[in-house]
């Protein structure tokens, strides 16, 4: 059964003190909160620092990128199986800041995607189209390009158990989210395209919206029945803004919350 994910996107964000800080807010904000999977993205430099400040919460840990290669003579990479050492669990992928400041194609994406899924972690597939693809009447096109690099070269039991963030990049840090009805008809789409390779695979993907996601505005777009949860960027850097839209998540029932 699918359940919510609220995930924060700390980007190029933090130092030690902050890292402290910040997590320390969440256990506060978040303690006796359930019915929502909660995990933070710090720059990798701060994995094992997070590891364990988080430790003995629920909090889970994940983070923002991973190179293809899996050791050797790669400057400044880091590979799947260091991050699983660190005790990474949910890793962003894809992101659109990849997309567009390293020139990150769809298909080395889906090689990051097979690479995480043979090292048991959990890539966190984030699609979305530009602003002038959305005015070109092109989103579900763009999406359907971004998830077939990965369902047509490893099929769609590779979905088994991922996350896929539907992160449109014209509400990325513009505040400017998506309505949660724009969000829901992508969020839809995404699923029957997968469901038309395999119905219980797409039943059970989390699909989180990201792009301006807020404490104002983050029940609403719970509300609908394919939003899973959220990739949250700014309001993921405070505790008590962060610990809201974790909570308007674990209050969201669905329709097909079966369990
Ligand atoms: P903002 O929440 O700052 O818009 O960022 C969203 C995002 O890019 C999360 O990955």
């Amino acid at each position: 059964m699918r359940h919510p994910l609220v995930m924060g996107n700390w980007k190029l964000n933090g130092n030690k003190q902050m890292v402290n800080e910040l997590i320390a807010g969440l256990r506060t904000e978040l303690s006796g909160v359930d019915g929502c999977g909660v995990a933070i993205a710090p720059p990798v430099m701060y994995l094992d620092q997070a590891k364990h400040a988080i430790s003995g919460s629920h909090i889970v840990l994940g983070t923002q990128n991973v190179d293809v290669n899996l050791f050797g003579a790669f400057t400044g990479e880091v590979s799947a199986d260091m991050l699983k050492d660190l005790g990474a669990e949910y890793i962003i992928i894809g992101h659109s800041e990849r997309r567009i400041y390293h020139a990150e194609s769809d298909e080395l994406i889906a090689k990051k995607f097979a690479v995480l899924k043979a090292a048991g972690l959990t890539p966190v597939l984030c699609i979305g189209e530009t602003e002038a693809e959305n005015e070109a009447g092109k989103t579900e096109e763009v999406c359907a390009r971004q998830i077939n690099a990965v369902l047509n070269s490893q099929g769609a039991d590779a979905f088994n158990g991922v996350v896929v963030a539907y992160e449109p990049v014209w509400a990325i840090g513009t505040g400017k989210s998506a309505t949660p009805a724009q969000a829901q008809a992508v969020h839809n789409f995404i699923r029957n395209h997968i469901a038309k390779k395999d119905a219980a695979v797409a039943a059970q993907v989390i699909i989180q919206y990201g792009g301006s996601v807020n404490d104002k505005n983050a029940a609403e777009l719970f509300a609908q029945p394919d939003i899973d949860g959220a990739l949250v960027g700014g309001a993921s850097l405070k505790a008590d803004a962060f610990a809201v839209i974790v909570k308007a998540a674990a209050a969201a029932k669905k329709p097909d919350d079966l369990s």
